[in-house]
């Protein structure tokens, strides 16, 4: 399998975005931002991502857990009439990827959580402003574009697994961070799955330049946005003008790993 020169070129584009997402959670892990607080709150954050994100397209916009599960309930009847089999196994795993994944962080969560912080209740957690506007980007793209935002919002999902595979680079430092390391090496797989469902198909697929370009154009928004996000989710390790330098492209590309993407691809064929 090779990728055609569209996907070679959305790659590219997308390659400096994903590093500055990287760039903050690596810069938080050491920085003098970084407290037991600043931990238990992008802990939080992510759980609520994991819970309940919004904005992959999911079923009625209900969120990673109640969308597929309410769609699968609505499938029953219809299992090989009018949907696919393969596609309902797919949405089981979605859920059990997903809530497998909030499990782990909140885990995490209560294990390092000092007596005076409450346990995790996931009904209290909250969106965040720069969350938000994400979310509500990917659902309004998903919605005015049809299959093609909603490829595009596959495709940044978890901005190319970037908290997963900081998270992974703490193994070793002991204590908490041996717990996110472990944690995220298990979401890391799944994630990179994910990503890809956004371009499977697309390498052998007639898609139009325009659809490229249409596609491209709403990735990097995406992407754009997902920096300040995680900026956010991780108590602003990099200044605005950071950012800005990294939208403009001062910033080393993050490789993409062109033989794990076909190795998983070949598998989903
Ligand atoms: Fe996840
Ligand atoms: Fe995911």
């Amino acid at each position: 399998m090779s990728l055609n020169d569209n996907l070679q070129e959305l790659i590219k584009i997308s390659a400096p975005l994903w590093a500055g997402e990287a760039e903050v959670v690596r810069t938080f892990w050491d920085s003098p931002i970084r407290s037991l607080e600043t931990d238990l709150l992008w802990l939080r954050r992510q759980c609520f991502k994991e819970f309940n994100g919004k904005g992959l397209g999911e079923h009625k916009d209900l969120g990673i857990f109640l969308g597929p599960l309410t769609e699968i309930i609505e499938s029953f009847p219809k299992i090989d009439r009018d949907v696919s089999r393969h596609h309902v196994a797919d949405l089981i795993e979605t859920i059990q990827d997903e809530f497998t994944h909030y499990c782990l962080f909140a885990d995490i969560y209560d294990a390092i959580r000092d007596e005076n912080t409450p346990p995790l209740d996931p009904h209290a957690l909250q969106i965040w402003d720069e969350d938000k506007y994400l979310t509500d980007m990917r659902i309004e793209q998903n919605h005015a574009h049809g299959e093609i935002g909603i490829r595009a919002s596959h495709f940044t999902e978890g901005g190319y697994c970037t908290l997963f595979r900081e998270g992974m680079r703490l193994k070793g430092r002991g204590g908490n961070d041996d717990l996110i390391a472990e944690a995220c090496r298990v979401i890391y797989e799944d994630e990179f799955g994910h990503m890809l469902g956004g371009i499977v198909g697309l390498e052998n697929e007639e898609m139009s330049a325009e659809d490229y370009a249409l596609m491209t154009d709403l990735v990097v928004k995406q992407l754009r946005a997902r920096i300040k996000m995680r900026n956010a989710e991780f108590s602003f390790p990099l200044s605005e003008e950071r950012i800005e330098a990294i939208y403009n492209g001062d910033i080393e590309p993050e490789p993409f790993d062109f033989d794990k993407a076909a190795d998983v691809m070949a598998a989903a064929h």
